[in-house]
């Protein structure tokens, strides 16, 4: 692929994550996967859909541990075509079928999955209630939704928002952990379990070697430019 400075720059959060590759995970990471599996019950039977799956960790981890079916959506294309290529390198692409869908109006049937698993997937979506909505519909019976949304503990200044919302070129809100208590209290969902994580603080150094990582990665093509 080839992208003028110009086009990069114009790229928003989940288009760049796609093009430069990057193991987009779940809030934290393998341990929120491990999570599911261990408290969901889930058996070799199971269908699982996974929203927003980006480059596929979460439904390449849970397919390298459990034998169900697993169908992992993104808006986006070229992320999927990278889920696709990872799936084969772990060989559990027998077991995932990646699809181009939009969490706001699922093509598929009603009560058609067991669980669906959506990481932090909400954040991005414009019509959140819309999402979830398709989210229960999809969803059999005595389902499971784990949702891992994130939310800040203190409010950021308006000025630090704003410099986020440039950074990502998306427009997206400040929600708490009241807004989405109140977001996931509908009827047709019982809380049967919730926990609390805090992300680690990160220094400027370690993120400036993940970023050399991914250019080292495209043979600093991207760099280059
Ligand atoms: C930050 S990544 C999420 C990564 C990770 N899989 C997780 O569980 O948190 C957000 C992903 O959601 C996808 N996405 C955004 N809006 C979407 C929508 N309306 N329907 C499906 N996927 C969407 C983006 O393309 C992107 O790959």
């Amino acid at each position: 692929m080839n992208f003028s400075i110009d086009e990069i720059d114009k790229l928003n959060y989940n288009q760049l994550i796609g093009i430069v590759e990057e193991t987009n995970r779940p809030p934290g990471g393998i341990k929120t996967i491990l999570h599911f599996i261990n408290y969901s019950n889930i058996k070799n039977n199971s269908k699982i859909l996974e929203i927003g799956t980006s480059t596929g960790f979460t439904a390449i981890e849970i397919a390298k541990r459990i034998d169900c079916e697993i169908v992992a959506i993104d808006i986006n294309k070229d992320s999927l075509k990278i889920a696709e290529d990872r799936a084969k390198k772990y060989d559990v692409h027998d077991k995932i079928k990646f699809s181009q869908e939009n969490a706001m109006n699922l093509s598929f049937e009603d009560e058609e999955f067991n669980f669906v698993f959506s990481g932090n997937i909400l954040s991005y979506i414009p019509e959140r209630e819309k999402a979830l909505k398709e989210y229960m519909r999809v969803l059999k019976p005595g389902g499971v939704l784990f949702a891992v949304p994130m939310y800040y503990k203190k409010i950021p200044s308006d000025v630090f928002f704003e410099k986020i919302c440039n950074a990502l070129k998306m427009e997206i809100t400040v929600d708490t952990e009241n807004y989405w208590n109140n977001f996931f209290n509908v009827k047709s969902l019982d809380k049967f379990l919730a926990e609390k994580y805090e992300f680690d603080y990160i220094k400027n150094k370690e993120i400036q070697n993940f970023v050399d990582e991914i250019f080292e990665y495209h043979n600093n093509e991207i760099k280059k430019k």
